[in-house]
């Protein structure tokens, strides 16, 4: 099982680094060393389920490579992303004796690795990362790009700043001890990836699940190697062409291709409190949602809405939309923070792999409702 190198190069002079697909934890320190070639010190940040799984072998592994190891546990989930526990962190760090040529080890999914990142950005001003992703979503999305950030009281992921990592190892053998639930998670960001990439990557991920259904657990092989790194190579192009999200970027590579599916999903993790779904799941109606909006707009056919709607059901079961009020759910789309100047642009599809941005402002509501409508049949 070979490992994989990609190396993602940003146009802005002297950004490159590399992602490892297909390593052992047990040796992430020499990829550390090479990435972090100063550094005396790092600070591995985790979280209580996760350290007990892996951040033995991962100190061990720096140990060996001369590291002076400091662990930093956080609790698991979501509400550890606020700035309280940013600084919390950044002080501990500074207790540890972390300097700027020091570095900080993300071990974790995508919170630890958001949280992580964001105080690696603000710790004096920015010192070297490298992400560890435990998670699919984390592996395949969240671990690449540069996005680091917490939520405030107004609303996720609405603090935090650009910061690309030193190098991200991705250990894909974790992902057999993560919850069924999340894999599908992953899956459908997976998913997501597919359809605006095109058909390739997407019959590559129906396929994978065909002969690996996510309810059956994660088998690290080759094939598992081979499909994370097309879709970090994927997730890597695009944050190549467009790497801070810029407004005015809408064509095809712009970053915001990839919140395809996202405008219903935020829309109903918002009126369900964040509680019932995983973000993936959301995603997955999201991504059902935006294929029937496609259809009804004569951009989609009918065949490439039933392949993505069976693709997303092999991903696994998604939590019904049963009782949620949908009057709620399309209220919400109008606080949704990807509004530019106040009106918000829906991804939808004109055909597989060709994503194209459309205002709000131009989908009559009927259509919106029907393709609501449509996902509860
Ligand atoms: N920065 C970005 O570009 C970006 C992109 C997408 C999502 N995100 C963020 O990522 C977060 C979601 O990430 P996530 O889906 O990885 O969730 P997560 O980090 O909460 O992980 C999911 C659960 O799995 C557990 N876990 C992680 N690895 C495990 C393993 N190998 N074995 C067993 N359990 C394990 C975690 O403790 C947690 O309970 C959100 O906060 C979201 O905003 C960021
Ligand atoms: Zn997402």
């Amino acid at each position: 099982m070979g490992i994989r190198n990609i190396n993602v190069r940003l146009p802005r002079a002297s950004v490159a680094y590399d992602i490892q697909i297909g390593g052992r934890l047990e040796d992430v320190g020499r990829s550390v060393r090479q990435w972090a070639a100063k550094a005396k010190r790092a600070a591995v940040v985790s979280n209580e389920t996760v350290f007990p799984l892996y951040g033995e072998r991962v100190v061990k592994s720096l140990q060996e490579q001369g590291f002076d190891v400091s662990d930093h546990i956080v609790h698991d989930g979501e509400s550890v992303k606020n700035l309280r526990e940013a600084e919390r962190l950044t002080a501990a760090f500074s207790a540890a004796g972390i300097s700027r040529t020091d570095c900080v080890v993300a071990l974790g999914g995508g919170v630890v690795g958001d949280l992580a990142g964001f105080t690696a950005a603000i710790h004096l001003r920015g010192v070297p990362l490298i992400q560890a992703p435990t998670t699919l979503l984390a592996m395949i999305d969240s671990s690449v790009g540069g996005k680091t950030g917490v939520n405030s009281r107004h609303g996720k992921n609405l603090i935090g700043a650009f910061h690309q990592p030193r190098g991200v190892f991705i250990d894909p053998s974790t992902l057999r001890t993560l919850e069924p639930r999340e894999l599908t998670a992953g899956f459908c960001e997976a998913i997501k990836h597919g359809a605006v990439s095109g058909a390739r990557l997407l019959r590559r991920t129906a396929a994978f699940l065909q002969h690996h259904p996510a309810r059956e657990g994660f088998e690290a092989d080759a094939d598992a190697n081979e499909l994370i790194a097309e879709h970090v190579r994927f997730k890597a192009r695009v944050v190549r062409a467009d790497e801070q999200e810029s407004a005015e970027n809408t064509g095809a590579m712009s970053r915001k291709i990839l919140n395809f599916g996202h405008t219903l999903a935020h829309a109903l993790e918002k009126v369900t409190n964040y509680r019932r779904f995983k973000h993936g799941e959301a995603v997955g109606h999201g991504i059902r949602f935006a294929t029937y909006l496609s259809n009804s707009l004569d951009l989609l056919s009918d065949d490439d809405v039933e392949l993505l709607n069976d693709v997303v059901r092999r991903a696994g079961r998604l939590p019904g939309l049963a009782g949620i009020d949908r009057e709620r759910v399309l209220h919400a789309f109008s606080s949704d923070k990807k509004n530019v100047g106040g009106s918000l642009q829906f991804v939808l599809l004109n055909g597989i792999g060709r994503p194209i941005l459309i205002d709000r402002r131009d989908i009559p509501d009927e259509l919106i409702v029907a393709a609501y409508e449509r996902l509860l049949d």
